[in-house]
């Protein structure tokens, strides 16, 4: 018998390749190519925002003056459409000049970013009307699309619907009385402490949740992971499933990487070398071989990057170099930059988000940070090990499910990397210090490298995942 199409509408703010800020682009762009196999059909909806090329991406004008309900006054947006490159799916735009067209994804001004997310989800639910074919489920990203579910109900639209936490950290709040002026009415939305927050009507309105990774899921029904909200994630934890993300193989693979100055595999290691002296020499590095640390994220605290800059005069005085990508938190920036100046052959800073770069840096180095305080999944640490570069991370969240600490069993070494557990700068150095030393010992170190290299991270796991609680959604009631 033929397997049922199930038709989803996956609303976000990010979507790779059109904008990416986090982890989350790289999710949007991805799950939908491998559900695809699974005779899932996904369609993406996210702003048009001002960065996005519509002439580079072929994305033109669908419809025009679309009415949006259900906030202050009455608005129009256009919607334009495009398909998600290297795939069938179609990519809705909502373009409003004011609240979404706009060039940041994540706005600063005040009350702008509520209102952008706000406005996008009436918009959505205008667009669902407009659809060739009705989503028989709608997949909710974030805190971004949490409002969607309360805008629905309000059109009379009952679709069941699931929610992707990717970050407990952002949850949308909203000062109420600010909020109250910009919709049409407020009844049915939840509020904490006077303040509206996105997220938690989400959660509290979704048929279910997910998070990116089994430990995530466990970790947020906790006050140390929570982030105030662990109550109600544990009064929906019979609704709520961990699925790992996974990598995005037709991008992150050093076999055919067209970023790298020379591609490689496991069983060919050249090319490995070749992108470490080309990288030291085009950074400034001194090209000698030495263990080259490589660090690509955003800086802020969550990622424990204020520890890595507390100790990396001590870890290249232990005859080490860095290179670390991305941007943030201005103090921490500065921090790099200064440290860059001190040690001009063994640390470079690039404050920037630079796709092509970051593969190189993992392509180039031999050890790899991701120190975070929390982290939901992590797609560096997995990225990394496809390309050869040894995490280092802390046990937390998707880093403890993906990456298990070197040990020597039958005096064979097993595991993918370093592991620490506890939230501090000795806990890392310490680490860091048991990289090193295994580095001079190259015959274990290479072992340990081609155990990262064929650990698997692919879609296909994932999907399956999806795909099972689609069914479980719309086949069975709760
Ligand atoms: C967020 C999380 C990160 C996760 C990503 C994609 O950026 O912080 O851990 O990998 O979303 O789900």
């Amino acid at each position: 018998m033929a397997r049922r199409t199930i038709n989803v509408l996956m609303v976000a703010a990010e979507c790779l390749p059109y904008a990416k800020v986090g982890g989350l682009a790289d999710v949007v762009g991805a799950l939908p190519k491998e559900l695809a196999t699974l005779n899932v059909k996904s369609s993406i909806v996210m702003p048009l925002y001002k960065s996005i090329n519509r002439r580079t991406y072929t994305i033109s004008k669908w419809q025009s003056r679309v009415k949006v309900l259900g906030l202050h006054k009455s608005y129009e947006v256009d919607i334009y459409k495009g398909i998600l490159p290297a795939s069938r799916v179609p990519v809705y735009f909502i373009a409003h000049p004011t609240f979404l067209t706009t060039q940041k994804v994540y706005p600063n001004g005040k009350n702008e970013i509520q209102k952008r997310f706000a406005f996008f989800s009436a918009a959505v639910v205008a667009l669902m009307q407009l659809m060739p074919q009705a989503p028989d489920l709608v997949h909710l990203h974030d805190w971004h699309a949490g409002l969607l579910p309360w805008f629905m109900k309000k059109q009379g639209i009952s679709l069941p619907t699931i929610l992707t936490i990717h970050n407990l950290g952002s949850q949308g709040w909203w000062d109420m009385k600010q909020a109250a002026t910009f919709f049409e009415d407020t009844s049915g939305l939840k509020t904490r402490r006077g303040q509206l927050n996105f997220l938690l009507n989400g959660i509290a309105s979704v048929d279910h949740i997910t998070t990116v990774s089994s430990n995530y899921s466990r970790e947020i029904l906790t006050s140390e992971y929570g982030e105030g909200l662990e109550r109600v994630l544990i009064g929906r934890r019979k609704q709520l499933t961990g699925i790992l993300n996974g990598i995005d193989y037709s991008v992150f693979s050093p076999e055919k990487d067209k970023n790298l100055f020379a591609t490689y595999n496991h069983t060919h290691m050249k090319g490995k070398y070749k992108n470490k002296t080309k990288l030291q020499k085009q950074l400034g590095l001194n090209p000698i071989d030495k263990p080259l640390i490589g660090v690509v994220s955003r800086l802020y605290p969550q990622k424990g990057l204020d520890w890595v800059v507390d100790i990396m005069p001590d870890i290249i005085k232990q005859d080490t170099q860095f290179v670390i990508l991305g941007t943030g938190d201005p103090k921490l920036e500065k921090k790099l930059k200064t440290l860059e100046r001190k040690y001009p052959d063994s640390a470079a800073a690039v404050i920037t988000y630079d796709a092509k770069l970051a593969q190189c840096i993992y392509a180039a180095s031999d050890i790899f940070l991701i120190p975070s305080r929390f982290e939901p999944c992590g797609l560096t640490q997995m990225i990394a090990m496809r390309y050869g570069s040894v995490p280092v991370v802390r046990a937390t969240g998707g880093l403890k499910d993906t990456v298990t600490n070197y040990q020597i069993k039958n005096s064979k070494p097993t595991g993918t990397g370093f592991v620490f557990t506890q939230p501090n700068t000795t806990a890392l150095k310490q680490a860091i210090t048991k990289a090193l030393k295994l580095y001079t010992n190259q015959p274990k170190w290479k072992q340990l490298r081609t155990n990262c290299m064929k650990a698997e991270f692919s879609w296909k796991k994932s999907a399956g995942a999806y795909f099972k609680v689609y069914k479980k959604i719309l086949y069975t009631k709760y």
